[in-house]
């Protein structure tokens, strides 16, 4: 049988002989774009990382990204949707009484490789041995404990009871579990409509740097390109933001980038693989600028990193109570030091994507993957130029976000392309793509001065904070400031000054990540607490214990606590044995 040729691949899939174009890059793209075959799921194609798109070939697990479609051919492909409804039902059910399931996008793929396993292994699959093969897979929502405990059970022939939700405090089992196991809850790049258009964006070449022209013939000129969309064609606002409208949904000629993820172009195209080639094709003309990468140096420059603002100072954020230095000045121990955290990405397993359908009713129906509908509706009206009620925006759940995917990505463009097409018009971006246009946990710089008596109960405390919020405001200002409220962590100061600045640079920007700046100033607050404790003599326990928090004091920003403080002594109480257990068995252990 000849399975390659000039204008077909074949290749058997699910049990049935299939033929698709030879032209995707690789079998992933053709299983989901061409068959609508949608449980391997697409996670950072075609690098091969992240295991989401595991299928199987002749019976062996394979990362479908990787799977160049010639070599597939004449192969026996087999997705989840392929695998005996009994064992598939069997799968979920065991995942799902585990709670090996959080968002789920990692799970199907994880589920095909535990297939493979047992295929071959069956009840000899130990969980040393799952454990290895797992390496292939990230999973950044549950964890490999629970999803081992699945392995063991399914090996060993178990079927744990999954319990029914049967109110609060009840261990019931995640909402569609079943669905998100087997891959067929659909996520936003799942979602199929009639006439759909794709598009690719075309991202900024300098982090700082004049756009003299943006030239889009050669992308016009492709076969298959419909539209490419620039600021030119935006008939609204041109900037957004959740706080501040300062982050250009594209930057004009005559404009400025200001980080790596600013946005040139839209190029719209009937299929993905065609809308990514031709958005290279969008020559832009550049006058380089030095980028400004320091927040100590953004504050001293004389010049805005960012266009079109006027000020590399996004946010100060200060309080003080007592007197610090004349605390400081008596106390009997004072640590200085300056800590620093870094740029952290949340990598959510599903990359962005949104789909924008015009609807009959002369309305725009776009599905987003985002944190916030509303704030989505009235960007992307604002960007439109429409009444915000001619705009519905539908939250499909997502991949991950954990605390980011709060600011648009890509939904502005999308909706535009739809609005101005009159047709379904559907962006996802690839995994490169995700981290350079999405914001991340800041990077703070923390000067501290902390100071305690002779028993380690603290004096005085001052604490200087720079975030480097990056290039546009998203929820800078507010994550610095949490910062600077958490600076002394869960611990009673008498006398306090914090001020904290959040600084605007032409790095990727920084916003709302889960614990929203706490987790800096605790880092930060947790390090000197070890070094005042070293220098009294007396053990990080003890002195965490001597200057917690409790009900009726004055902590930090100046909020009297209440009941809901009574945590931290609980945790700190709790932990005290397994601590000093672990610290007589010799075991290298810390406390924060
Ligand atoms: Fe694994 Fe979300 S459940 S990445």
């Amino acid at each position: 049988m000849t399975t390659v040729d000039v204008d077909t691949v074949t290749f058997r899939l699910n049990g049935r002989p299939v033929t698709v174009r030879p032209d995707h890059p690789h079998l992933l793209a053709a299983l989901r774009e061409e068959l609508d075959v949608l449980s391997a799921k697409d996670g950072c194609s075609p690098t091969g990382q992240c295991g989401c798109c595991t299928v199987l070939v002749d019976g062996k697990a394979v990362v479908s990204c990787q799977v160049p479609l010639a070599r597939a051919a004449d192969k026996t492909v087999t997705t989840l949707e392929g695998i005996d409804r009994h064992e598939q039902e069997r799968f979920a059910s065991v995942f799902a009484a585990h709670g090996a399931l959080q968002c789920g996008f990692c799970t199907p793929g994880i589920v095909v490789r535990v297939k493979s396993l047992l295929d071959k292994k069956g009840a000899a699959l130990t969980r040393q041995d799952a454990a290895r093969h797992l390496g292939a897979h990230l999973c950044r929502c549950t964890g490999y404990v629970k999803i081992l405990d699945a392995v063991e059970s399914l090996a060993m022939g178990e079927q744990p009871a999954a319990e029914a939700l049967c109110g609060i405090g009840s261990r019931g089992i995640k909402y569609e579990s079943r669905e998100l196991a087997l891959g067929s809850r659909g996520y936003v790049d799942d979602i199929r409509v009639p006439g759909l258009l794709h598009g690719a964006l075309r991202l900024a070449d300098h982090a700082r740097a004049k756009v003299v022209r943006i030239e889009t013939s050669a992308a016009v000129a492709v076969e298959g390109v419909v539209a490419v969309l620039t600021a030119a064609d935006v008939p609204g606002a041109l900037r957004v933001g959740l706080i501040h409208q300062d982050w250009p949904v594209f930057i004009p000629e005559g404009g400025c980038t200001s980080y790596l993820g600013d946005v040139l172009a839209v190029v719209v195209a009937e299929t993905q693989q065609i809308a990514r080639s031709a958005a290279r094709l969008v020559d832009v003309t550049y006058e380089p600028l030095r980028p400004i990468t320091d927040p100590q140096a953004a504050l001293d420059a004389p010049e805005p990193a960012v266009w079109g603002t006027d000020s590399n100072q996004l946010s100060r954020s200060a309080y003080h109570r007592g007197d610090v230095d004349a605390a400081l000045a008596g106390s009997a121990h004072v640590v200085h030091e300056v800590f620093t955290t870094q740029r952290v990405e949340h990598a959510y397993l599903e990359p962005e994507s949104t789909l924008a359908v015009p609807t009959d009713d002369g309305r725009l129906h776009v599905f987003s993957g985002g944190q916030g509908v509303w704030d989505d509706r009235s960007q992307i009206a604002s960007v439109l130029d429409v009444p915000s009620d001619t705009v519905v925006v539908e939250l499909v759940s997502n991949g991950g976000a954990f605390g980011g995917k709060e600011d648009m990505s890509n939904q502005a463009q999308t909706a535009l392309a739809a609005h101005l097409l009159g047709r379904p018009v559907k962006c996802t971006l690839d995994r490169e793509e995700s981290f350079r246009i999405s914001p991340k946990r800041h990077p703070i710089r923390m000067e501290y001065w902390a100071g305690c008596d002779v028993d380690g109960r603290l004096t005085g405390l001052r604490a200087r904070m720079v975030g480097d919020s990056g290039a546009y405001a998203s929820v800078g200002m507010k994550v610095l400031e949490r910062a600077a409220g958490h600076a002394s962590g869960p611990y009673v100061v008498p006398n306090i000054d914090v001020e904290s600045i959040a600084v605007r640079t032409n790095n990727p920007i920084s916003g709302a990540f889960r614990g929203f700046g706490a987790n800096q100033a605790q880092f930060a607050m947790e390090g000197a607490m070890d070094r005042l404790a070293e220098a009294v003599g007396i053990s990080g326990w003890e002195i965490r214990s001597r200057n917690v928090i409790e009900p009726g004091v004055v902590w930090g920003p100046g909020q009297v606590m209440d009941d809901g403080s009574r945590g931290a002594r609980r945790c700190l109480d709790a932990i005290k044995p397994h601590l000093d257990a672990a610290v007589a068995a010799g075991r290298a252990v810390g406390i924060g």
